[in-house]
């Protein structure tokens, strides 16, 4: 007899040494006083305990008798013994609380989608058919590369809405596309490459990640036709892709000025000698005309697609996936220290394979689309114009100068309202000189959009 773990309640109880019965007293208030056992909590029957932990059955009556005298406990004839409830101290927001508490009332910065929209039910039926039917085998530790399953699911499903050229052996799952970039960063380095060219208003977040991997940063101007990738003329203090060994590209909505890449700039990069990471983080949503395909198929063999289901279903399933030219394989793949849960990697595959994620996507795109109609007509009657606005779930608002941009960001924070200004996104060493507002009329729940849309309105109209 020394330790063991009393049945039932999972509480393990160090009775090692003399006075077991002192010490099995002891263990048990504390762990009543602490909260390791709450109140209400059954106890093993004294037999029970007693057993487990090969001690004298009295002792264990006399230690509850005890306990229960104290009022730590209460013993009920036909229902055992428990914890007894007693009045806890008022425990203080905890951090995820307080959290939320300083969490603006209504957020228009871009980068999340609606979260209320996640497709709870179709996503537990997926679960649910997963777990019933999947050989228990699968449970295991997942390829690094990711689950089979998921990557067939996945090429099917590129190839017929996003016009990739997938292969499923060249398909690999990460951790979101924040941690598609930061192997495929690492495998670039390691292959020898020195320089990446990023747009010069960009996700700051993907620049650092790059950075961190060693990868020295060289931006690329933004024009109403993309980023140039050829020759730059210098306009913003952007430096063009030239001696850059790869770029970071979001060729379907520029993010986050908005612009598509226009078919001239395609076929240069397609062209350009150094990899592309094509970033087609918000390609499904496209409103009034097709969804541009992705650039990987004009070059398979060099540019890399990376996609993410932190738009189309929510951030928090951390759920990427990379489409890598053959070459490159085996270099990313020896980056890949982890895989994302394969559980959710499997419901993912049911979800694409049952035609879920394509109903999902086509009525988030509807209700997206809505949100930018009643945006732009809200402007529109304030003599205000935004851009961007073809796809995805953010547009532009240009303003007049910087120091309105910074304005207009305070004063809507004193309005519960979160905005974002353009100049957080753009590259360190490029110019400054436009100013904006990069409205994310996805993020806000349906019922709060209103209300965002109004705190907008008035602000701007300050
Ligand atoms: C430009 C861009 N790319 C990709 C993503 C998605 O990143 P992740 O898949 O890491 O959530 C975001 C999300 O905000 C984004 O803004």
């Amino acid at each position: 007899m020394s330790e063991t773990w009393a049945k039932s309640v999972d509480l393990h109880l160090d009775l090692s040494g003399t006075r077991v019965r002192l010490r099995l007293e002891t263990a048990l208030r504390d762990a009543v006083r602490t909260g390791r056992l709450g109140p209400g909590t059954r106890l093993p029957s004294s037999r029970a305990l007693a057993v487990d932990l090969g001690i004298a059955r009295n002792t264990v009556a006399e230690v509850y008798s005890q306990l229960v005298a104290e009022g730590w406990l209460t013993a009920r004839t036909g229902s055992g013994t428990s914890v007894a409830e007693r009045r806890a101290a008022e425990p203080g927001p905890g951090p995820a609380a307080r959290a939320e508490a300083a969490a603006p009332r209504y957020d228009l910065r871009p980068g999340v989608p609606d979260l209320s929209a996640f497709p709870d039910g179709a996503w537990l039926a997926a679960a649910r058919k997963v777990l019933a039917s999947a050989p228990r085998g699968l449970l295991g530790y997942p390829d690094p590369r990711g689950l089979p399953q998921l990557r067939t699911a996945l090429a099917g499903y590129l190839a017929r809405a996003r016009g990739v050229a997938a292969d499923p052996g060249h398909i690999v799952i990460c951790a979101g596309f924040a941690h598609g970039l930061a192997v495929t960063c690492a495998a670039l380095r390691s292959a020898g490459a020195a320089t990446l060219a990023v747009e010069a208003y960009g996700h700051r977040a993907h620049r650092d990640l790059a950075q961190a991997q060693g990868l020295r940063l060289r931006p690329l101007p933004v024009d109403a036709s993309g980023a140039v990738i050829g020759d730059a003329d210098d306009a913003d203090g952007a430096e063009g892709a030239e001696g850059a060994d790869a770029a970071l590209l979001t060729p379907a909505h520029q993010f986050p000025l908005g612009v598509t890449l226009h078919p001239r700039r395609r076929r240069e990069a397609a062209r350009w000698g150094g990899v592309v990471i094509e970033d087609d983080y918000d390609g499904e949503f496209r409103y009034d005309r097709q969804p541009v395909g992705a650039l990987q198929a004009l070059a398979p063999d060099r540019v890399i697609y990376a996609g993410t289901a932190s738009k189309s279903l929510a951030p928090a399933l951390r759920l990427g996936w990379l489409v890598v030219p053959p070459p490159l394989l085996d270099a990313i793949a020896a980056q890949l220290t982890a895989a994302p849960s394969g559980l959710d990697q499997l419901i993912l595959a049911e979800f694409i394979d049952s035609g879920g994620y394509d109903r999902q996507i086509r009525r988030a795109r509807l209700a997206y689309r809505r949100r930018r109609d009643r945006l732009t007509a809200a402007l529109s009657r304030q003599g205000r114009h935004v851009t961007g606005i073809a796809a995805g779930l953010h547009a532009l608002l240009e303003l007049p100068g910087t120091g309105t941009e910074q304005d207009l960001v305070a004063r809507a924070a004193e309005h519960g309202l979160a905005l974002e200004g353009l100049d957080s996104f753009r590259a360190p060493g490029t110019r400054t000189g436009r100013a904006g507002l990069v409205i994310g009329y996805g993020r806000p729940a349906e019922h709060a959009y209103t209300t965002a849309l109004a705190r907008l309105c008035a602000v701007l109209d300050r």
